[in-house]
């Protein structure tokens, strides 16, 4: 029998240096979309798939995330007795049920696959998802609950997957495709960072997964792969060996990888175009900025 998903695990112990100096005070989900930080996206996406516990692997460094999520009751006081009603439904609307965040450190960068696996106890014997916050996903309807509306029909392991150019799988999980169903494909093998020649397609994991708990066994006996890091890819390519099934699943919607710098920009654009209340000001400025640009070239 399929069980419901009801938890998630968000990997947020990573140092965050490429955002430097910005992340030396500041854990990099922390970050801000328009107004929001990126963990709140990634919460609400889980939120829509129905999780109700969310995980969060944490490190040094990272106590400002705690903060976040917990309640602010005298900033509430202050925006009622204001009248400020439209703020104080902003705020309310990222309270989280007491008891249904945990926190877990990882004490030593080990990688995806270590980080996932520090979770191991709270997950138990239960299926889950794992939710990378660098990959922010615009759709209509949430990427997690496409997959988790997939996962009902199928069951196994489902990973999120889309094409990127082959010069750029040495960034990412690569699948290699069994039968193309077009939304779905089934994997028959998974592969951490290949170069390009070594790629067995350009079809690379983007970070959202559904997995069995069998994934925590397999990360358990893990050596270390790509990088010299435990990779969550090995663990769920293990799976494909003792003959289970993994899935990659295209989801619909426009993925922005905000652990670039590039990446961040254009979702900051994306996210400010596609807000009513800024949009003519924010459109506007950009139709300037852009002939500028074309002018002085
Ligand atoms: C991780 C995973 C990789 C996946 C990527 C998606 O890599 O290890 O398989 O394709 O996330 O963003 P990272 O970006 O953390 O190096």
């Amino acid at each position: 029998m399929k069980r419901k998903i009801t938890k998630a695990i968000f990997p947020v112990a990573g140092l965050g240096t490429r955002f430097l100096p910005a992340t030396k005070s500041i854990p990099k989900e922390i970050l801000t979309l328009v107004d929001r930080p990126l963990i709140q996206y990634a919460i609400d996406e889980a939120r829509a798939a129905g999780i109700k516990e969310f995980i969060f692997v944490t490190a040094r460094g990272k106590s400002a995330l705690e903060d976040y999520f917990d309640h602010a009751p005298e900033l509430e006081a202050t925006l009622r007795k204001q009248g400020k009603k439209e703020l104080l439904d902003t705020l309310k609307a990222t309270n989280m049920d007491s008891g249904a965040i945990a926190y877990i450190r990882q004490h030593k960068a080990m990688g995806l696959g270590h980080a996932v696996w520090c979770a191991k106890r709270l997950v138990g014997n239960e299926p889950f998802a794992v939710i990378l916050t660098d990959d922010v996903i615009a759709a209509e309807k949430p990427c997690l609950q496409q997959m988790v509306e997939a996962y009902a029909e199928t069951g196994g392991n489902i990973v999120a997957a889309m094409e990127v150019p082959p010069e750029k799988t040495s960034a990412y999980g690569i699948l290699d495709i069994g039968e193309d169903m077009g939304s779905m494909v089934t994997v028959k093998n998974m592969v951490e960072k290949p170069k390009a020649e070594e790629a067995p397609s350009n079809l690379a994991v983007i970070g959202r997964y559904i997995l069995t708990p069998n994934i925590m066994q397999n990360l358990s006996r893990l050596k270390k792969g790509a990088g010299g890091e435990i990779q969550l890819t090995d663990a769920i390519a293990e799976e494909i060996r003792r003959g289970e099934k993994v899935y990659g699943f295209r989801f619909r919607g426009q993925r922005f990888d905000c652990g670039s710098k590039a990446g961040f920009l254009q979702a900051t654009v994306a996210f400010g175009l596609a807000r009513e209340d800024l949009n003519g000001e924010f459109s506007q400025f950009l139709a300037e900025m852009t002939a500028l640009r074309r002018a002085a070239e």
